[in-house]
């Protein structure tokens, strides 16, 4: 029988979702709680998990067993972040500052900014730069919570640049405790050395797809106006489907457009965004395997409508949250922020909000039955959140604080702010 290497004992509670992704309707807010609870952690796996007099009695410690006081605090499963673009270099504070006086993001696309701007500095910068931006940006985010993050390329758009990126966010990883699952974004937007999407998306197909492919788990496309249309999205996401990759697709975001019936005659893992989805769409989507990624930082700092999250859940969506951290419209990192507007915003209960960015964002990673919950066999990602209800990670708003985090069964020290 496998040892006790680490036990998180005497926690006033362990909160977890009941169940593996995809969770849909009235199963995204069902959770597992054992009050008071320890946790039993072997490896990089948890043993077991349940009573602190039967943890103890059941699986003791073993003589090299690091012992965490849990006492008056709670454990969660770590977050996973499903949708994020945390390679980039340089900033978008002063278009931050232009939107701030009334510039919107779709003009400020237009006009050859936005996107096109990050894109000028991330393909200025060395691989090494990109690594090292990355690392900082999961060190963020880890802050927050996040254990597991997707991490799309977009920033390159000819194929050395995203060769670089996928390379760059590879580097990183090795060097971060966090796990991370790459995405080819290529179709982003059409660079300027392009005529138009079709023939971005024929040059991406041809001359980058082939090598991307090794090196991401999924592919993306931006379908909105202004950058790819069905058509040009279709074969995109088509090829790289023939590459063996998962699809996503950032869809409805300013104007629905075809996104939602794309996603699901494909097959996609998830759409992403849906501001701008309505009743009918909504309803689809429920109908379908594909998954609805919502991102109400990226509404919140767009100041854009909100997705219909009710109507989603009510209609049996397997709904999932991410941060979309990137630079220009939504620079936010923290989950537990993301479930606060989740709850005051969409209006969703803290329950889901939780199993939106655990197990169903582990759903739509592909990494079921390995993180998202705490339950025995799954990677040993857990929080101790210093609070006495595991609610206080929505409620306290920006407020997120954590005794401990563990990773794999190894507890983080302070120094990994620098990793
Ligand atoms: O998900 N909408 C397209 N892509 C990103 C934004 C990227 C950027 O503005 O740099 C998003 O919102
Ligand atoms: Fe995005």
């Amino acid at each position: 029988m496998s040892e006790t290497t680490l036990l998180i004992h005497d926690l006033a509670a362990a909160v977890s979702p009941a169940a593996d992704g995809p969770l849909r309707g009235k199963a995204l807010g069902e959770l597992e709680i054992h009050a008071p609870a320890s946790v039993a952690i072997s490896g990089d796996r948890i043993l077991a998990l349940g009573s602190p007099t039967k943890i103890l009695r059941e699986f003791p410690p073993g003589p090299d067993c690091v012992t965490l006081d849990g006492h008056g605090r709670v454990a969660l499963p770590g977050l996973v972040d499903c949708h994020t673009h945390a390679a980039f270099l340089g900033d978008r504070a002063r278009e931050f500052e232009l939107r701030s006086s009334g510039a919107s993001y779709e003009e400020l696309h237009a006009a050859g900014g936005g996107i096109l701007s990050t894109v000028t500095a991330t393909r200025e910068g060395s691989e090494e730069e990109l690594a090292g931006a990355v690392g900082r940006h999961l060190g963020w985010m880890l802050e927050h919570g996040t254990t597991t993050a997707e991490i799309k390329s977009g920033y390159g758009l000819d194929r050395d640049s995203e060769l670089k990126m996928l390379r760059s966010i590879a580097r990183a990883a090795l060097r971060s405790p966090l796990d991370v699952s790459p995405t080819f974004l290529g179709a982003h937007t059409v660079p300027p050395e392009f005529e138009n999407a079709a023939e971005h998306v024929e040059y991406l197909t041809q001359e980058v797809l082939p090598e991307a492919a090794q090196l991401a788990n999924a592919a993306d496309v931006f379908l909105e106006r202004g950058s790819f249309e069905v058509p040009e999205a279709r074969r995109f996401l088509e090829a790289s489907r023939e590459h063996g990759l998962a699809l996503r697709l950032h869809g409805d975001q300013f104007s629905e457009r075809g996104a939602v019936p794309l996603a699901i005659d494909l097959g996609a893992r998830s759409v992403d965004h849906l501001e701008a989805t309505g009743e009918e769409g909504a309803k689809q989507l429920a109908r379908s395997n594909v998954a609805a990624v919502l991102l109400p930082a990226c509404a919140l700092f767009l100041d854009l409508p909100l997705p219909p999250a009710r109507t989603l859940i009510e209609e049996g969506a397997v709904v999932a949250l991410a941060t979309d951290f990137n630079p220009g419209s939504s620079f936010c990192e923290s989950l537990p922020l993301v479930m606060s507007l989740a709850c005051t915003r969409l209006k969703m209960s803290p329950a889901e909000a939780l199993g939106a960015c655990t197990a169903n964002a582990a759903h739509v990673l592909g990494l079921s039955g390995d993180v998202g919950r705490l339950a025995p066999g799954y990677r040993a990602d857990v929080l101790v959140l210093d609070a006495p209800d595991w609610r206080y990670l929505a409620y306290h708003l920006g407020g997120d604080r954590f005794a401990a985090k563990i990773k794999s069964g190894q507890p983080l020290g302070l120094d990994y702010r620098t990793l």
